[in-house]
């Protein structure tokens, strides 16, 4: 099962939600993350992690297709690959884009973000086009103001393309994004019951009954 985290916009949140989907589903499965993203930033964040004591997740690093290949040929069946495919289009983005399970695609809810997901349409309408397939990614509001309620340009875009799903969970700006990578953690592991953690859990649990991930053990 490969689950991407994908935008060629960077900023949305995708490192971000890499590192805590990957974490809470390893509650129960087995996890790895490719990190695509020049930044490193997932590696990084997994760095910490060991070096604050807590296990970090196997996180990969491919530069060319064939080692990329290799490892998804390689892995076993019951393995969720968590992706962060990084702020750019290249040849390996496209490729995992290509074989993923499940796409996501974290955009604020700013008018400006409707240009980010025109160019990413763009790419999903070619590749879609080369492999007379419709790929489709689904979009989540990520960074939204706590106190917004209302996100009609951006959910509308969002409605109008084929490329698009919008999904029901919406994150809201959380200081506990970034204080819990400081600690090496998850929102969720940095406080299961603040505001981020429930957020977390509620996104985690719509991409597991999108992809048809079952709750084996819950704590
Ligand atoms: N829901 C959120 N609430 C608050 N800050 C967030 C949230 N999601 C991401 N961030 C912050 O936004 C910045 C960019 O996130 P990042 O995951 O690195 O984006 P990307 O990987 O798309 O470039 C980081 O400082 C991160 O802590
Ligand atoms: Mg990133």
């Amino acid at each position: 099962m490969i689950i991407t985290i994908s935008h060629q916009k960077g900023g949305v949140g995708k490192s971000t939600l890499a590192f805590n989907i990957a974490s809470e589903l390893s509650k129960q499965s087995k996890v790895e993350i490719i990190d695509l993203d020049v930044q490193q930033t997932v590696s990084t964040y997994h760095h910490i992690r060991s070096e604050m004591g807590h296990n970090p997740l196997p996180v990969h690093i491919f530069t060319t297709p064939e080692e990329l290949e290799n490892y998804i040929d390689s892995i076993d069946e019951d393995i969720i690959v968590i992706v962060d495919s990084g702020g750019f289009d290249s040849s390996l983005n496209r490729f995992l884009i290509l074989i993923s399970d499940f796409i996501i695609t974290p955009v604020s809810s700013e008018f400006t973000e409707i240009l980010g997901l025109q160019k990413y349409e763009g790419i999903l309408r070619e590749l879609s086009e080369q492999t007379d397939s419709l790929l489709v990614t689904n979009v989540v509001l990520n960074k939204i103001s706590p106190n917004q309620k209302r996100f009609d340009d951006v959910s509308d875009f969002i409605k109008s393309s084929c490329h698009f799903k919008l999904m029901d969970s919406i994150l809201r700006r959380r200081v506990d994004f970034a204080n819990s990578v400081a600690h090496g953690f998850s929102v969720y592991e940095l406080d299961k019951s603040s505001e981020a953690s429930k957020e977390l859990i509620d996104l985690v649990q719509e991409i597991k009954n999108k992809v048809g991930i079952n709750d084996k053990k819950e704590d």
